[in-house]
């Protein structure tokens, strides 16, 4: 059985990259910016380049994207939200994802915050959060899977008890620890799955 190649589409933190390796896979990262994780330097799976430069590789099995969300959030409410230029951005940025949605890679995983590509381009398949995984955080995340389950969780009640929505939402990260801690799980539940239908030789991958 081969094993299986991920491109990490859109990451320089290594995080997702080496939390494939980790379970065994050719894991690459690619980011027009240098890595900043030692664990992929010290691979030597890192692409430092435009992505679309490398989704036609027909060794790819799963993309994994981070798109930026700068034009496609919700978040954004400065006055110029409608110039022009910031509706160019935004054209570019669905651009983006779709060219990213379109690889010929036979699964795919996109995530992005709720926003503009949900509303005005392709619905997502599931919202998730890192508290379903573990995590102290809540950060309302979707993603758009193509030929991949959804991701399984234990959801708690963070208004009961245990949690207490004053401390949960007391104890929000700063966007990029939530995005690691979310993106390590996201890893790791994918990749269970996976491993399943390889052992049940499932016609889910190329073995
Ligand atoms: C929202 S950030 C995702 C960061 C990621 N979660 C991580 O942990 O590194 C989006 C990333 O997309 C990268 N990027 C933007 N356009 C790109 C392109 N055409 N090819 C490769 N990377 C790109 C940016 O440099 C940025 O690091």
């Amino acid at each position: 059985m081969r094993e299986i190649s991920v491109l990490v589409a859109c990451e320089y933190s290594g995080t997702v990259r080496d939390a494939f390796e980790d379970v065994g896979c050719n894991a690459w990262s690619c980011d027009i910016l240098p890595t900043e994780s030692e664990q992929t330097k010290a691979s030597g799976k890192h692409l430092q380049r435009d992505v679309l430069s490398v989704i036609n590789d027909p060794k790819w099995d799963i993309m994994i994207a981070h798109p930026p969300c700068t034009y496609l959030s919700f978040a954004y409410a400065g006055k110029d939200r409608y110039s022009v230029e910031r509706l160019q951005k935004k054209v570019d940025a669905y651009k983006f994802f779709v060219d990213l949605w379109s690889a010929p890679i036979e699964h795919i995983c996109i995530e992005n915050p709720m926003g503009y590509a949900h509303t005005g381009l392709l619905p997502y398949t599931q919202i998730v959060e890192p508290y379903y995984f573990g995590d102290p955080y809540t950060k309302r995340t979707c993603l758009w899977l193509k030929n991949l389950p959804k991701l399984t969780y234990y959801k708690p009640d963070i208004f009961g008890d245990e949690g207490g929505g004053v401390q949960w939402s007391a104890r929000r990260a700063t966007f990029m620890r939530t995005e690691q801690h979310r993106a390590a799980n996201m890893a790791a539940n994918l990749f269970c799955p996976l491993s399943v239908a390889q052992k049940n030789a499932a016609n889910f991958m190329r073995v």
